[in-house]
Order: structure tokens, then C-alpha cells, then sequence
């Protein structure tokens, strides 16, 4: 199977992002939207904002992928996250998030989940790679069947919060499993810069298995993966991936 791999200058990643969206979401009356955070997906989201009838935004079902361990009101919580990138989208619907304050949060992703399950699952996801291959908070070593769920998160995830959490960089988090997230009838995967090439190419051209879940994404029937230059520049030139 070969999965649908497009590169951009990065200048243009917002609006390539866009027309990526705009094209998954085609099939769908109201598509159910699952929203990656993290600072990858601004520019689609900036996009969005400046041309949300061209993405008919109004008629997604925008849900969160995943939420840090720790107060929602925090100023790096994927809550605080939509506030300022996507509820500033003219005519966008609220995020159904999850509840990251909720006194049993095991029982919060179950919450979650029957209320994703309730609403027919998600027809689009839009996904960012984590720089060890992880999916949301789906670490290496994640079985492709693992469900939502309050998860550990692993030491890499953990340093990049320190970047904006400081000393409160939270332990644990609130997930979709891949197999919500690749259950999603289509997918986008997001990477920009050069800190992603290596695992970038990884995922696309390495083994597919649990130590990259990112890779699991070239046997999904319908993945679009937007690159910038930066993060595609490790990519075999020439290699089996159909370049559009
Ligand atoms: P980033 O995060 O967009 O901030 O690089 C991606 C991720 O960890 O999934």
C-alpha cells in the first residue's frame, strides 16, 4: 500500500494543511473532527480562521485527541490550547474535550470514549508526530488495539512539556487509543521542521509496529501526510512512497 505523502515549502504548510482538511472532510455531512494540539497544527488552524467557509467549519464536530494530566485552566492545557486557536474560527463548534480536572480520570477516558463511541467514532483525524513516533499520547511500544485511556507518559513527551510546563510538566495524560485514532475513517499527519526528519522517516520508511506508532498509519486505507521540507528532507529519494 502506498500512502499518500505531500511536501511543502513551509510557507505554504497552513494553506496545504487546509486544502488537506477541506478534502478528507468532503465525504461527510458533518464530519467528526479530532483535533491534534501542540505547535504543529497552528498554521492549519490559522488557516481556518482566515477561510473557515472554504472548510465549511461550521458543519465539523471538532473533538480532542488527547489532554495533559493537570488543570485544564493551565496555560499549556490543550483546553487553554483550543481556546486561543480554535474557538477564534468564525462559526467553529465548541471542542468536546476531555475533562482534565475530573477526580477519577480513568474513568474520564471511559467517559470520553462512549461519548466519541456515541456519536458514530471520527471521520477525520488530525494528527502530529511526536519526535519518538507517538501518536497523541500513544507512546512506543503501544499495541494498535490500545483504547482511551489515562496513560504514563513517556520521558521524551515529558521533556517537551518542560518546554512550557516548567517544573509542572505533568506525568501522565488523557488519550485516545490508536485504536480510536486509526479507526478514524481518514486521517492527516502533520510534520514541520527539522527536528521531525528523523522520525518522520522512520515512520514512513522504517518497520510498521508498536515501536513507531506513527508507522501504523501507511495500512490506513485513507492518510494524507503533510511535510514541510525540513521534516521530509530524510526521506529516501526515490523511495517506494508515492510523492504527490
Ligand atoms: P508538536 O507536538 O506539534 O508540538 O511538535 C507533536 C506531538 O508531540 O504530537
Amino acid at each position: 500500500m502506498s500512502i499518500d505523502v505531500r511536501v511543502v515549502p513551509s510557507a505554504a504548510f497552513g494553506s496545504a494543511a487546509l486544502d488537506a482538511l477541506v478534502e478528507l472532510c468532503k465525504p461527510f455531512a458533518s464530519p467528526a473532527v479530532g483535533l491534534a494540539t501542540g505547535s504543529t497544527p497552528i498554521p492549519l488552524y490559522e488557516a481556518l480562521r482566515d477561510a473557515p467557509a472554504h472548510a465549511k467549519v461550521e458543519a465539523m464536530r471538532p473533538f480532542a485527541i488527547d489532554e495533559w494530566g493537570g488543570p485544564a485552566d493551565h496555560p499549556c492545557s490543550n483546553a487553554t490550547f483550543f481556546r486561543r486557536y480554535w474557538d477564534v474560527i468564525p462559526g467553529a463548534r465548541p471542542v468536546v474535550q476531555f475533562d482534565a480536572a475530573a477526580p477519577d480520570p480513568e474513568q474520564e477516558a471511559i467517559r470520553f470514549g462512549k461519548a466519541l463511541a456515541a456519536t458514530g467514532g471520527l471521520d477525520v483525524v488530525v494528527l502530529g508526530i511526536g519526535r519518538n513516533g507517538h501518536l497523541a499520547f500513544n507512546e512506543p511500544g503501544t499495541s494498535r488495539t490500545a483504547s482511551v485511556r489515562w496513560t504514563a507518559l513517556a520521558a521524551t513527551t515529558r521533556a517537551s512539556a518542560r518546554a512550557c510546563f516548567g517544573d509542572d510538566a505533568p506525568a501522565h495524560g488523557l488519550t485516545l487509543g490508536l485504536a480510536e485514532l486509526l479507526g478514524a475513517r481518514s486521517a492527516l499527519l502533520l510534520a514541520s521542521g527539522a527536528h521531525k526528519a528523523s522520525i518522520v522517516a522512520r515512520a514512513l520508511e522504517g518497520e510498521i509496529g508498536p515501536e513507531c506508532p506513527a508507522s501504523f498509519l501507511r495500512e490506513h486505507p485513507r492518510a494524507i501526510v503533510l511535510l514541510d521540507q525540513e521534516a521530509a528532507a530524510q526521506l529516501r529519494p526515490g523511495g517506494s512512497l508515492r510523492r504527490s
